[in-house]
């Protein structure tokens, strides 16, 4: 039986919505609705970088941590377009997405994700760690594809900074097709992501890890998933674009918090 850790949700809003105003709805819209809760469960946002400056003066009471969609493997220099981990940091921002399967498809190497994983310690802020398949065979081969994943972002890099990093498991087939992976296949791999972490560690650094699973999550399948699969919550995609259904997400997750 795994250790319960601090249940977190966290909404991948990618290049959405096409404008700040749309944005700034979005956010007020979640934000109203949880405002006067003392929620159970930590939550963040995603969204595209730009908007931060603006989101975040809209923020109330009821904190919600923004997240970067991804960081430059450099500290600075010459690299258009790129933003460090220093910047972000600079902006409040502690955390970034890295590896995730829209940018693995779209060039990114593993030695790329561990620079970037490297580039986010460097200033004491910390990664949440995409990998999953891209499809699963009858073979069983996903779970090396897995593996092969976290030992090479995990390449040198620490145990006690491992500690605070997030994984989430996301399989390629499971996001924006409206399929989520079974709740009894998450558990599996989420166990067997925790024997992958107990190798490259140690069994209490394994166990200090959370494990989010992300593709096609719902109101509709976040509790079975939650309750069968072990893990700690979600990284979510489409739904997080609505903000009723990211909400009740998020509220699904804390009554599981209460009740776990
Ligand atoms: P969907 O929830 O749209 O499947 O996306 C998942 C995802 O990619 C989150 O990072």
């Amino acid at each position: 039986m795994l250790k319960r850790r601090r249940i977190l949700v966290v909404g991948n809003w990618k290049m959405n919505p096409a404008t700040l105003a749309r944005a700034e709805k979005l956010f007020v819209d979640v934000e109203k609705t949880i405002k006067n809760k003392t929620l159970r469960v930590d939550m963040a946002i995603a969204p595209p970088l730009l908007y931060v400056g603006a989101l975040s003066e809209l923020s109330g009471p009821q904190k919600i941590e923004f997240v970067a969609q991804d960081v430059s493997t450099h500290e600075s220099g010459a690299h258009t377009g790129e933003i460090s981990a220093a910047m972000l940091r600079s902006h409040g921002i502690k955390c970034a997405i890295v590896g995730h399967s829209e940018m693995r498809a779209a060039g990114e190497s593993d030695e790329s994700i561990n620079k970037k994983l490297h580039a986010l310690l460097a200033v004491k802020s910390v990664a949440i760690l995409c990998v999953g398949e891209s499809e699963r065979d009858g073979n069983g081969n996903y779970f090396g594809v897995v593996e092969d994943q976290l030992r090479s972002a995990f390449l040198d890099i620490k145990m006690d900074d491992v500690k605070r990093m997030v994984i989430a498991y996301e399989p390629v087939w499971a996001i924006g097709t409206g399929v989520n992976a079974r709740p009894e296949d998450v558990e599996e791999m989420r166990l067997f992501i925790n024997k992958v972490l107990t190798d490259l560690y140690d069994r209490a650094t394994a166990e200090a890890i959370r494990v989010l699973y992300g593709g096609s999550v719902t109101p509709d399948n976040a509790a079975e998933l939650l309750k069968q699969g072990a893990i700690d919550g979600f990284l979510v995609g489409g739904a997080s674009l609505e903000a009723k259904k990211f909400v009740e997400i998020v509220k699904i997750s804390d009554q599981y918090a209460k009740l776990a």
